[in-house]
């Protein structure tokens, strides 16, 4: 999940749903008068930053900060993104806060970030040190995917199971929770959010072909395949696919594509210091 270049062109289903939960749910963001400045944490390439969000926030702007723990993405962001009113830095949400952002930011978003996150509790807390006080978050992130019981059922493979060892560090930590509305709500209040609105979505994707599901799997890929086994490794996570029915023939025209349709559940979290 390196790739700037890669991840710049696949990142269509997380700019659709950015959009559709910005449009759904940002209405009810408290916007403060006068000039704001807003954080974007886990900005990625930085096309959701000014391409979504930049079109979501009010005009009383002044600045607009992306963060993200990849020096590589936070590198293609400024190249591509960057202006007078916005920037890029590298900054983990997980680790600890440098001065000059604890109670700097009046509005703080992420999107498709959170549920790589296994501290919950230090990266929530993060976020409510960095508002200002009355300052507000809109946090987007996975909830359940079959996609993480693919990286299980590959790391019990005897070919996978070495360069997947930490499968569990890189599934949500809400993914085989029962109700994770209700933990999200529960941790936010205790640490001290008030206003807390959680929603849980369901939403579908389906990819226009192969080649992009392919593009969207490795830009999302957390494990560190070695360059020679990256083709074999595809291969294999594509025939578990198959049998998960992520691919599907059953439900393809005979004549027609392959129906490639990910499931997956979002957590749309918003509160106010
Ligand atoms: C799926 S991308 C989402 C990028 C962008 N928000 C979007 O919606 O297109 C996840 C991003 O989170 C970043 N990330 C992962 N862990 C992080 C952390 N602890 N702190 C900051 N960023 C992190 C990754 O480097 C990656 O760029």
């Amino acid at each position: 999940m390196n790739n700037a270049e890669l991840y710049h062109r696949s990142n269509t289903k997380q700019k659709r749903d950015s959009l559709q939960c910005l449009e759904e749910y940002g209405k009810r963001i408290k916007w403060k008068n006068g000039r704001i400045t807003v954080i974007d944490i886990g900005c990625g390439d930085g096309s959701v930053t000014t391409s979504i969000l930049k079109k979501n926030i009010p005009n009383n702007c002044e600045r607009l900060l992306g963060c993200d723990i990849s020096e590589n993405m936070v590198q293609f962001a400024n190249e591509h993104y960057a202006n007078d009113h916005t920037s890029f830095t590298v900054q983990d949400i997980e680790g600890d806060l440098p001065t000059e952002f604890r109670g700097n930011f009046d509005n703080a978003f992420s999107f498709f970030v959170l549920h790589w996150i296994q501290n919950q509790e230090m990266a929530f807390t993060n976020i409510y040190d960095l508002l200002k006080i009355e300052g507000e978050c809109f946090l987007v992130f996975v909830a359940h995917t079959l996609m993480f019981e693919v990286y299980r059922i590959l790391s019990r493979s005897t070919r996978w199971k070495f360069w997947l060892k930490d499968v569990e560090r890189f599934i949500s930590p809400y993914h085989d929770c029962q109700d994770p509305v209700k933990k999200v709500k529960q941790m936010m209040t205790s640490i001290g959010f008030t206003s807390v609105e959680v929603e849980f979505l369901q939403k579908a994707f389906t990819f226009p072909n192969l080649d992009a599901l392919k593009d969207f799997v490795r830009s999302i890929n957390p494990f560190q395949i070695p360059k020679d086994l990256e083709e074999d490794y595809l291969l294999d996570l594509f025939n578990v696919l198959r049998d998960v029915r992520i691919i599907d023939y059953a439900s393809s025209n005979v004549d027609g594509p392959i129906k490639a349709t990910l499931n997956y559940s979002l957590i749309v979290a918003k509160g106010r210091k």
